[in-house]
């Protein structure tokens, strides 16, 4: 890829702080001082998960952080969000924390901007439609079923001892085998050969710019790291390119959604994106759409385990509706409580736990003055444990989303797949996906959380495991 490292982001870091100075007299909201010219670097890149709450405890609900010659402002009003993502959406782009990601996703659906993206976002509309997606959920319960016919095999092996495997990665390999099939019909894994390890490191590589407040060294500099990320990078670019150059070769219509990208066209019919933007798009959407997936999962079944009274009611519910033949599409609707244990999963650890803005255009918040340049911070990790919105908010009670419930609370009060223009398109490939995929799991198999473990976490771009999940898996009768 082409190295282009930052100079936006440094653009919009010198514009916030000239912004800054010129701003002195204006009402700006309170927070914490942080050290001297670092601000609260080192807070974020501790713990940004407790330094965000922290936060909203001592300074209320908007709340001004300092990281070195920029300021952030962390927003947790539902109204203020509804402006920022849905009214005023024009006022605001991406932050350039998303530039790590953009080095490997190009300008893709999740990090480009103005009238290129909302192209990008017609053309791709359709392929995430209800019946098209219904299309895909063949895949998802078949490499489930695969997964758990593997599981078997490992409890056969092991007689009277339970299996122990790491969920989190299980479930990795098992959203990354779906993006495959759906978006390429190809089993990335065997086609790609090193595609997986390759991934692993450029998703690694990412995840560190994300945290790394921009403070690390150009991408151009030989350094191991950058050299170690230039070399996956290679491998992943390869592999994406062949099956674009093979498929538009092969003139083929295989049902996927690399061919309602290829075919998509704009307004004027005749408009079809080139083999560049397929690159991108493709890359975003193996990324975005395996990682937060799995990670979903990874913390309902760690809940599951951990309460297993819910347990016991998705598993009575999967047996009702689908008896013991495997879930499949028709069953969606019917399984409604596994539905709201993967909504409740996602309040408590949302996969995407930062939704990072920048302002264009001064503005105000919550009667604050908030000039451009300002980063904004919409943390769902935070908002999703707010007081004002969720009674104990540290306890997992599937049944807040009972829809009587749901219509009492704000809609920006919760906020797994953001909002307004830019929301998740794959809200519902991931929904689909996450319920199927439990189902079929759990109809055959319990999963309990192997005790001992340092269950830390980790939120980079997504919120993960920071040591993995090691579970016993124990076969139902
Ligand atoms: C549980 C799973 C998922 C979660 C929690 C999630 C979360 C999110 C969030 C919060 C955003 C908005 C980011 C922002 O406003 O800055 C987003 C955008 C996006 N997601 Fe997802 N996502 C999930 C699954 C998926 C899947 C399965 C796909 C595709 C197959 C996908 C593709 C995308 C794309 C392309 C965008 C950018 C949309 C745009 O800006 O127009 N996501 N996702």
């Amino acid at each position: 890829m082409k190295d282009s490292f930052a100079s936006p982001a440094f653009t919009h870091l010198a514009s916030a702080f000239t912004r800054r100075r010129q701003y002195g007299d204006r009402k700006l909201p309170p927070g914490p001082d942080g050290l001297p010219l670092l601000g609260s670097i080192v807070d974020v890149r501790t713990d940004a998960l407790e330094m965000f709450e922290r936060g909203r405890r001592e300074h209320g609900d908007t709340v001004r952080y300092r990281f070195g010659p920029f300021d952030m402002v962390a927003i947790h009003r539902p109204e203020d969000i509804r402006t920022v993502l849905l009214e005023r959406a024009d006022d605001f782009h991406k932050s350039p924390s998303y530039t790590g990601l953009e080095l490997v996703i190009g300008k893709g659906l999740l990090t480009s901007e103005g009238p290129f993206w909302r192209r990008q976002r017609k053309l791709m509309t359709p392929a995430f439609h209800h019946k098209r997606l219904l299309g895909f959920c063949d895949h998802m319960v078949r490499c489930s079923s695969d997964l758990a016919d593997e599981w078997e095999r490992l409890a056969g092996q092991r007689g009277d001892t339970l299996p122990v495997v790491d969920l989190h990665a299980q479930l990795l390999s098992l959203t990354f085998r779906i993006v495959g099939l759906t978006l390429f019909s190809t089993e990335l894994s065997d086609k790609a050969g090193g595609m997986g390890p390759a991934l692993a490191v450029v998703l690694e590589h990412a995840n560190h710019l994300a945290v790394s407040m921009l403070l690390v060294p150009p991408p151009w500099l030989p350094t191991p790291r950058n050299l170690r990320f230039k070399a996956a990078m290679k491998v992943v670019d390869d592999v994406v390119m062949g099956i674009i150059t093979e498929r538009r070769r092969g003139h083929e219509d295989t049902g996927d959604l690399l061919s309602m990208l290829m075919a998509a066209t704009d307004e004027t019919g005749d408009v079809r994106m080139s083999d560049r933007e397929l690159r991108d798009e493709v890359a975003t959407l193996v990324l975005a759409g395996h990682e937060t997936t799995a990670q979903a999962l990874t913390w309902t079944f760690m809940l599951l385990s951990r309460h297993p009274e819910v347990e016991r009611r998705v598993v009575a519910e999967i047996r009702e509706v689908c008896g013991d033949r495997p879930p499949s599409m028709g069953d969606l609707a019917r399984l409604e409580y596994t539905g709201r244990v993967i909504d409740e999963a996602m309040r408590l650890y949302p996969p995407a736990w930062l939704i990072e803005r920048q302002a264009l255009v001064d503005v105000e918040l919550d009667g604050y003055s908030i000039p451009a340049g300002t980063l904004i911070a919409i943390s769902p990790w935070t908002l999703h444990r707010h007081p004002s919105y969720w009674r104990n908010p540290e306890g997992f009670d599937p049944d807040r989303f009972l829809p009587e419930h749901v219509g009492t609370r704000p809609r920006y009060s919760y906020l797994p797949f953001g909002g307004g223009p830019r929301q998740c398109i794959g809200v519902n490939f991931a929904l689909y996906e996450a319920k199927l995929v439990l189902a079929t799991l759990l109809q055959r198999f319990s999963a309990e959380l192997v005790p001992g473990q340092d269950h830390s976490l980790e939120a980079a771009v997504t919120l993960r495991p920071a040591n993995g999940m090691k579970m016993w898996l124990r076969p139902r009768a």
